[in-house]
């Protein structure tokens, strides 16, 4: 069976990284932006398994869909995507709402609160979409096969279709990761905020290098 193709929404350092990895990993995949200007650097280096195209050009590509996107332009992406598009398909979300306003003693400002994840937002704005929230728990120089003391992390992942979280997982364990499923999409409540405490050794000590994992007994 020929491997599925992926769907990249975003130019910024995540979607560039994942899109990379997707290709080094032997997926075709197509990374869109509203402005194919951002992405000619990439492009030249990636490889022929790599493609660029506008947003809904990227969103009907797609078996999976990447989703990485500024946290405050999520929900307009989607819809600009198309939610019939976007029905049916797994979108990996790796948005985390950061607001427009300068982290406090290291700790980022998020437009959500503890009652509403992003996550949920875009569930309710393409309910038909298969979302799953994954890799908004890391930096981006992380989130391809990692090599850190102490071996795999752990990947915090949620979403409301279990077949789609097990395609994820599979992505992720060729990704390197070991994943948690957290559940349906009210868990990302508790997984974007993961966030903030990733990026808090990042803006004290300048400490970015370092990833999550889940131990047990
Ligand atoms: N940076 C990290 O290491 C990291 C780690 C984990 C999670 N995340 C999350 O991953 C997402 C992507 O982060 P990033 O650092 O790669 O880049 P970013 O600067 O947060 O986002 C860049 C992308 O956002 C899109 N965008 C910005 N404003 C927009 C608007 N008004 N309407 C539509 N699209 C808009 C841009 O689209 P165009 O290309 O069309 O201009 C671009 O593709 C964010 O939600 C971030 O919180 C980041």
């Amino acid at each position: 069976m020929s491997k599925k193709r992926i769907g990249v929404i975003g130019s910024g350092p995540v979607g560039q990284v994942l899109a990379s990895g997707f290709v080094k990993h032997g997926f075709e995949t197509m990374v869109g932006s509203r402005d194919a200007a951002k992405l000619k650097d990439w492009a030249a280096k990636a490889g022929a398994l790599a493609k660029t195209g506008t947003v809904q050009e990227t969103a009907r590509f797609g078996d999976i869909v990447v989703l990485a996107v500024k946290g405050t332009a999520a929900e307009a992406a989607v819809r600009l995507a198309g939610a019939e598009v976007l029905a049916g398909k797994v979108v990996i979300d790796t948005t985390n709402q950061i607001a427009d306003a300068p982290p406090s003693n290291g700790v980022l400002k998020f437009f959500t609160t503890l009652d509403e994840s992003l996550l949920e937002r875009l569930q309710r704005a393409v309910p038909k979409a298969r979302f799953v929230k994954a890799f908004s728990c890391v930096g981006n120089a992380l989130m391809v096969n990692p090599k850190l003391v102490g071996g795999p992390p752990s990947m915090f992942i949620c979403g409301n279709d279990a077949d789609a979280k097990k395609e994820v997982v599979e992505i992720l364990k060729v990704f390197g990761w070991e994943t948690e499923d957290a559940g349906t999409v009210e868990a990302a409540r508790a997984i974007e905020p993961l966030c903030m405490l990733w990026c808090i050794p990042g803006f004290l000590k300048n400490d970015w290098v370092h990833a999550f994992k889940l131990l047990r007994a």
